[in-house]
């Protein structure tokens, strides 16, 4: 199976006109969003891209780690958009996650609000973004991507019942770099549909396998309890408790009950 991520593998004939035309490479790498950042901050163009074939210090959200030896994809997206663009971005990096994962594998996977891709109920992507805004002005956005390519859970015995990869849903090793490449090309499709005023909430939305069901909601140092019922435009989810009353979520990490 072909898993060189190297700059030149991925950019050729890559059919963008920005995502993925720079990319940084490194073979092992602490984490790919503390280079993004720090190319972000001294100018990097629209649409670099930092990869690494291993990650020794992966960030996960809330200040968890992010496990991602070689074999598996671990990339960060430099992108400047608008500040009214910010909150789409997480609709746009899990919609282009679960196109690829289709397209390359066949497999179907669903998105669990905010940030997670899921294949059969487990984990297989988790999705990061950073950011530095100052007033209405996005000095820059990282878009960090991590997906379990080639990881066998059974190594792995702490995410083994709450995490999967494509090779163990398949049966059989999976392409990084075909994943990787059409990645690239759909996130610059769905980047270019959002500048020119299209909507990607509706499809978002239907490929959530939030919706309906019974959550629990840990925010800050809050737990919330009850029906997920719909999301809103910024992402923001709400929640219907059983006495009826309502609740909006903004940030959250939602576990799914039975
Ligand atoms: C999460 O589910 O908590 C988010 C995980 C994000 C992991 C990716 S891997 C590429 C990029 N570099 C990192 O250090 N983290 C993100």
């Amino acid at each position: 199976m072909e898993n060189s991520l190297s700059p030149a593998s991925i950019t050729s004939n890559l059919e963008t006109r920005f995502i993925g035309q720079r990319v940084i490479y490194y073979p092992r790498l602490a984490s790919t969003m503390e280079v993004a950042k720090r190319e972000a901050q001294q100018g990097a163009t629209e649409g670099t891209v930092v990869i690494a074939d291993e990650q020794t210090a992966g960030k996960g959200r809330l200040k968890r780690v992010w496990l991602s030896p070689k074999g598996n994809i671990a990339l960060s997206i430099i992108l400047h958009p608008s500040v009214a663009h910010l909150p789409s971005l997480i609709m746009l990096a899990s919609l282009a996650v679960v196109h690829s994962i289709e397209a390359v594998t066949g497999l179907k996977s669903q998105i669990k609000s905010p940030n997670d891709v899921l294949i059969n109920g487990r984990k297989v992507c988790g999705i990061l973004i950073e950011s530095e805004v100052q007033g209405n002005i996005v000095n820059y956005a990282i878009i960090g991507i991590g997906i379990n390519v080639n990881l066998r859970l059974a190594d792995f015995p702490e995410i083994r019942l709450t995490a999967t990869s494509l090779s163990d849903e398949l049966g059989r090793s999976a392409s990084c770099l075909s994943v990787v490449r059409y990645l690239l090309v759909d996130m610059e499709r769905l980047y270019l549909a959002l500048r020119a005023g299209e909507s990607i909430y509706e499809e978002w939305r239907d490929n959530l396998v939030t919706l309906g069901r019974m959550v629990r909601v840990e925010s800050g140092k809050t737990t919330y309890e009850g029906v997920a019922e719909s999301v809103a435009k910024d992402g923001s989810l709400l929640l219907r408790h059983s006495d009826g009353s309502l609740t909006k979520i903004v940030t959250g990490d939602a576990i799914l009950r039975n």
